[in-house]
């Protein structure tokens, strides 16, 4: 019934916001029909926008003036090759639209995979500054790569209506760049939604999204870290051998998967670049999958016995908690600092409420906790059993961002 909805009443549908205290999303339409290298022609004219002055201040303010970084992640674009035909035509035609160097875009493509090697710490006996010190010779640039996250909560719930709520922050940083890129993203064929997907503009992936529909699946991406040593050696070589970016498989599910259980199996078989997580809610369904570039990790599946006392939600945010990673005790990107991670405190919120009796406000209280608020620059409560895709960015952004 969804994927048939005219466009139009998909963004009037839009106009439910979830708090007056966020701020709504413009929406752009992406046209699968037309030649992919004008599909994004008039996204700097989306209004209340200034991508393209947004995207150069990116470039300027921490490219520009680097040129050990720009070589490290240039010689990186250019060893991996070309994306795929259709990918590589989007990558083009936004470099031609903003005029920045082609290797520049195509280098961002690349954010989640390389930000798998930013891991806060490699070892508690070790500090921060030694985990730059663990990157090869050749790579130790990247650690001034600007973007930090995608941080990430995701929250999977049965709710007290007994549907599923999924509710999401994307945190990253620099929020000052990040915060005024983000939009949400509607790919159609025919004039009807195929899917939508938050979007950060310049990037041609696919980070928050969802396909409506009587079986549909929404999915939100977080960044994972290698659990071993080594695990940076093989995410270049996986990023070398051409195997297609995260996002860009994620996106294509969206695409050609209609389905929960199908869009589950894909997702869980085909071939990452990097490690992450897939969070990814259906109707009365859902589970989150920690991926290794090669195979699953590890599964949080819904109505599961997860944790001792309660089977209603699942959550994750960028660590193996459930191996005791101690490394999310260093994450200092939650409003109470480090040795105190925003799953915690999520987890803490959570479980204040009687089992099965999680409402639409409490994931949003949730994520709207100090502890777990960190460089939020998007979030969202999305339900496909309801059809609810409330995205918006947070009030906190500088009034100049909003
Ligand atoms: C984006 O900004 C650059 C640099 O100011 C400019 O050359 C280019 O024409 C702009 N592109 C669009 C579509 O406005
Ligand atoms: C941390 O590194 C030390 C050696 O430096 C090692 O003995 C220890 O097992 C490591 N701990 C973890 C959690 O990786
Ligand atoms: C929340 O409740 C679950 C289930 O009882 C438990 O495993 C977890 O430790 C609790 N976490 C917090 C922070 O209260």
């Amino acid at each position: 019934m969804w994927s048939t909805c005219p466009l139009l009443i998909l963004i009037l549908s839009l106009s439910f916001f979830p708090k007056s205290l966020s701020t709504p999303l413009e929406t752009y339409e992406i046209n699968l029909d037309l030649d992919p290298s004008v599909r994004y022609a008039g996204l700097f004219d989306l209004p209340n926008t200034n991508f393209n002055e947004t995207v150069w201040k990116f470039y300027d303010e921490y490219f520009k003036d680097d040129e050990v970084l720009t070589d490290v992640l240039y010689g990186i674009a250019e060893k991996r090759g070309k994306e795929n035909e259709e990918q590589q035509a989007e990558i083009e035609g936004l470099a031609t639209m903003s005029k920045l160097p082609l290797p520049f875009v195509q280098g961002i493509q690349m954010l989640y995979e390389l930000q798998t090697i930013m891991v806060p710490i490699v070892n508690f006996t070790k500090s921060a500054v030694e985990a730059e010190k663990l990157l090869p010779p050749e790579y130790k640039a990247l650690s001034r790569i600007p973007w930090r996250g995608p941080g990430c909560t995701g929250i999977i719930a049965r709710a007290s209506d007994d549907t599923v709520y999924h509710a999401r922050n994307l945190d990253f940083s620099p929020v000052d760049i990040m915060g005024n890129l983000v939009y949400n993203g509607v790919f159609t064929r025919n004039g009807k939604e195929v899917f939508r997907s938050q979007m950060v503009a310049g990037y041609t992936m696919a980070i928050t999204g969802a396909r409506f529909g009587d079986d549909g699946y929404a999915i939100e991406r977080n960044t994972r870290y290698a659990d071993h040593k080594g695990g940076f050696e093989e995410m270049m070589k996986n990023l070398f051998s051409g195997r297609p970016l995260n996002g860009w498989s994620l996106r294509k599910v969206l695409e050609t998967v209609d389905n929960y259980d199908s869009a589950v199996s894909e997702i869980q078989t085909m071939p990452y670049t990097s490690t992450e997580y897939c969070i990814i809610s259906g109707v009365q369904k859902g589970r989150i999958i920690s991926r290794n570039p090669d195979n699953v990790a590890h599964l949080q599946i819904l109505d599961q016995p997860n944790y001792k006392e309660r089977s209603d939600y699942i959550i994750i945010t960028n660590f193996d908690y459930f191996w005791g990673d101690v490394r999310e005790w260093f994450d200092p990107t939650g409003g109470n600092g480090m040795f105190h991670p925003r799953r915690i405190a999520a987890q803490k919120y959570l479980n204040s409420t009687v089992e099965g009796e999680i409402t639409y406000d409490d994931l949003w209280n949730t994520i709207n906790d100090k502890g777990v608020f960190a460089d939020t620059i998007f979030q969202a409560i999305i339900n496909v059993e309801r059809g609810v895709w409330d995205v918006s960015q947070p009030d906190t952004l500088p009034e100049s961002q909003k």
